[in-house]
């Protein structure tokens, strides 16, 4: 590393940057793609690793907001994550990190997150994996039949230009009860949610979008197959609903939809109602369970006490840090630092992944890697943590 400079990335420098992105995820990035590629990194902040002027490892930070439960804290969302095949293990990756963990302290955002293309490397820096997805298959060749009476409210199709005015605050509600979304703005519902071209799945249709107005509203983000009626797939990129009836009504749209067979949901909430809503279950078949979002307490107290909790309990959870040493000690649920001793003991990556409440804490117990001092402390811990929607992501970046 000391023939190395950890450095910002200027603007002028983005085309290197996806030039090392490229390298590292064996991709190729067509010409005309180029500047439709480098809005994410532009509106980032960028960390280099230099060999001279030579960029050899590259951390992108996006200033968000995550909700998690009771709160939208700023989070730095991490992406673009690369270091060239000939610096590799030789500690670029960690510097770079060290100068995020410096980044997000200074600018007091107390949460960072990321998807990890290899998972096994993010739990040593302090991230812990906080949500699960599924993914889910709906045979349409036949009549999808539910269990509950579908809203019957018309539903119309809209364009993209009129995504973010019209599904923005459907989406802030949905993220409001469910932890785990990004807070989104105008360039993200055009950019990362609704590319016209899915860069790496051409061969789907533009999204379309249909909406079921009002207040409860929701509305279903879906992709088919372009000339395609053998396959006849609907690819749903995302369905937000405020009551089991309007998400009913969706789905049955989806279903219904003339040159199709199937639905192909894939990353879908652990918790989604429509494998218990369908009267043949057999109709939706849930085809993968992965880890999603991996999510790291950049400053531990704050985030105790901006999230909220389900029950009053006056535990102490000491917490160990070896990266971020603020962050070492005993605190209460409410972010007070105490002398107390420790009812639990946990490694901050442990303390991220049960924090949106997608992982029981009596699990990592089990497992050995939380320690329970005090007996019961565990199940209360999890009493106090709980939501009453499992956290999801549908934010790729
Ligand atoms: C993954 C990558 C960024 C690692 O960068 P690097 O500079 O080699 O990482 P470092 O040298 O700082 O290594 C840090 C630690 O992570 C470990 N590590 C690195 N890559 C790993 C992997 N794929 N699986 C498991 N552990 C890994 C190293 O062994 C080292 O462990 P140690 O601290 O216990 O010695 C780099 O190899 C790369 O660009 N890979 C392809 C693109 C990619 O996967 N990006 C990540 C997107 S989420």
């Amino acid at each position: 590393m000391s023939d190395l400079e950890i450095r910002a990335v200027p603007e002028s420098e983005l085309d290197r940057m996806l030039d090392l992105l490229d390298v590292v995820f064996h991709h190729r990035t067509e010409d005309d793609e180029r500047d439709r590629n480098l809005w994410m990194p532009r509106r980032s902040e960028r960390i280099g690793a230099y060999e001279g002027d030579t960029l050899v490892g590259q951390l992108a930070a996006l200033p968000m907001k995550l909700s998690v439960p009771g709160a939208l804290p700023d989070c730095s969302a991490i992406t673009w994550v690369g270091v060239l095949p000939t610096h590799r293990r030789r500690g670029v990756l960690t510097a770079m990190i060290e100068r995020m963990h410096a980044d997000a302290v200074a600018a007091g955002r107390p949460v960072a997150a990321l998807w990890a293309s290899q998972a096994g490397i993010y739990g040593r820096y302090g991230f812990g994996l906080a949500d699960r997805s599924i993914d889910l298959e709906v045979d349409t060749s036949r009549p999808l039949a539910l269990r509950i009476e579908a809203d019957p409210r018309p539903l119309r199709l809209i364009r993209r230009d009129q995504a973010a005015e019209v599904l923005g605050p459907i989406h802030a509600r949905a993220i409001g009860r469910r932890p785990g979304g990004l807070a989104r703005d105008a360039e993200w519902w055009e950019k990362a949610i609704l590319p016209r071209v899915d860069e790496f799945h051409d061969e789907y249709t533009e999204p379309r979008i249909v909406v079921l107005d009002g207040e409860p509203g929701g509305y279903a983000i879906y992709r088919t197959h372009e000339n395609d009626d053998a396959s006849g797939t609907i690819r749903l990129d995302e369905l937000e609903a405020d009551t089991p009836a309007v998400e009913a009504a969706l789905w049955q749209f989806l279903a219904a939809i003339d040159l199709t067979k199937r639905i192909q949901a894939n990353g879908r909430p652990v918790d989604d109602l429509l494998p218990l809503l369908a009267i043949d279950p057999d109709q939706v078949v849930v085809k993968g369970d992965w880890g999603a979002l991996w999510l790291r307490l950049i400053d531990v107290p704050t985030a105790l006490r901006l999230r909220s909790w389900a029950t009053d309990e006056s535990l102490v959870i000491e917490v160990k840090d070896a990266r971020l040493p603020a962050n070492e000690g005993r605190w209460r649920l409410t972010g007070e630092a105490t002398g107390d001793e420790p009812d639990l003991t946990f490694g901050v990556a442990e303390l991220g992944s049960v924090y949106l409440g997608g992982t029981r804490v009596r699990r990592l117990v089990r497992a050995g890697l939380v320690t329970e001092h005090t007996p019961g402390a565990a199940k209360r811990l999890d009493a106090a943590l709980e939501v009453p929607l499992a956290p999801h992501t549908n934010d790729d970046f």
